[in-house]
């Protein structure tokens, strides 16, 4: 997941890596209002000197740090918990809640509406949906999900963002706060079968693609489809929870994760337009391509509670009882 929209992007060659730090340095001191905390780093998914091998050096005050994210999740380790009971979604179904869709150079992101928000589901308060971003590999046949679940990595991930209520939108507090975002991680599949242009919210989505292909250009989102719309076929019960980092530099640790089970379906030809369509740059640029980290060290996972043994016991001595008294159920 990222969060910040902003960074240089001058590439970074062994020979000019000092003399950018300075760039980098100076361009924080000068510029104020910029988010130079967190965005002072150039860093890139695509070349050997600033892709993710090398965050924990040129971005070391949190991408080396102990609960990074993303993580391979093993379903099996993990652990039941009572208190993941169901989030309340505000104004997921509102079909204007989706404002504008951009190419920032790293991912496409869609920002949301300000009455847009989640609570529940074993948050500690309300979170305001800031924005919605998405990771891809190279086409449905190279995924490219920054979760795996049990080493398997799905075709994308979907990244909502959202920012605790009580700290009125303000980044940098959320940031400095170990539960300050919580992110809700979808995992995106491929459609079964042949169809083409599939969900129709996908169709819509993507159908802005094509007017954002250029870092930094940004296209105006009609009225029309929803977070629900775009969610289609997830039971939002059922996802895993551990606590983690961003997923882009500056890493930093202040992310409660869900990662839902099940998957949103979108059909092959939906899905292979974020590999050819939107480029990292300008028109001469390399088309945006594998913008997802590598998974992390494990972190301790949890996930709703199993059926308890007493439900187990109760419903065991209930089909006793019919067999007993001869009922049929
Ligand atoms: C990251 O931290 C570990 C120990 O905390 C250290 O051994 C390692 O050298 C650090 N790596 C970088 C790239 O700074
Ligand atoms: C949903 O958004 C509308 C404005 O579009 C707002 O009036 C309403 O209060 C919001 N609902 C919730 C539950 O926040
Ligand atoms: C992505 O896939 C296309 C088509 O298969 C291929 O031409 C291209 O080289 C791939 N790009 C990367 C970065 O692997
Ligand atoms: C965020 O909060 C900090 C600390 O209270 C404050 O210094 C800063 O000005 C706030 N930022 C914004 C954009 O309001
Ligand atoms: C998909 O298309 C292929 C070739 O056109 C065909 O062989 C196959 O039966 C189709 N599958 C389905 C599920 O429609
Ligand atoms: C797709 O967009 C059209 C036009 O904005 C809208 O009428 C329709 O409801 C949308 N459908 C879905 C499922 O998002
Ligand atoms: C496009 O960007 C590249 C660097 O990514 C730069 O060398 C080139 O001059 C740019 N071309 C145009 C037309 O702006
Ligand atoms: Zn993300």
């Amino acid at each position: 997941m990222r969060l910040y929209s902003c960074w240089l992007t001058q590439r970074r060659t062994g020979a000019s890596k000092m003399n950018w730090f300075v760039a980098a340095f100076a361009v924080c001191a000068l510029v104020p209002g910029v988010h130079c905390a967190s965005d002072s780093v150039a860093w890139c998914y695509d070349q050997a000197s600033c892709n993710d091998a090398q965050w924990p050096v040129i971005a070391a005050e949190f991408c080396n740090g102990t609960r990074q994210s993303p993580i391979n999740i093993v379903s099996a380790s993990a652990k039941g918990d009572s208190n993941l009971v169901e989030f309340t979604f505000r104004n997921f179904s509102s079909t204007s809640a989706l404002k504008k869709i951009k190419n920032t150079g790293k991912t496409v992101k869609v920002t949301l509406a300000s009455h847009v928000g989640i609570s529940g589901g074993g948050l500690s308060e309300s979170y305001d949906s800031l924005q919605f971003h998405l990771h891809w590999g190279n086409g449905s046949s190279v995924p490219g999900s920054e979760h795996t679940v049990n080493g398997k990595r799905y075709p994308m991930e979907l990244h909502i963002v959202n920012s605790k209520s009580s700290l009125n939108g303000n980044t940098t507090l959320a940031v400095a706060d170990s539960t300050g975002l919580a992110a809700l991680g979808f995992f995106i599949e491929e459609m079964s079968g042949n169809a083409t242009g599939q969900p129709e919210s996908w169709k819509n989505l993507t159908s802005y693609l094509t007017s954002i292909t250029e870092k930094d250009q940004s296209a105006t989102i009609a009225a029309g489809f929803s977070l629900d719309d775009l969610l289609v076929g997830v039971d939002r019960s059922k996802y895993y929870r551990y606590l983690g980092s961003l997923t882009t530099p500056n890493c930093n640790e202040a992310v409660v994760w869900t990662v839902f089970k099940d998957t949103i379906k979108v059909s092959k030809d939906l899905i292979d337009l974020f590999s050819t369509t939107v480029r990292i740059s300008n028109s001469t640029s390399h088309l945006m391509t594998n913008v997802y980290r590598n998974v992390q060290a494990a972190q301790s996972v949890t996930t709703q509670a199993k059926s308890s043994v007493s439900s187990t016991c109760y419903s065991l001595g209930l089909m006793t009882l019919s067999i007993a008294l001869g009922l049929r159920t």
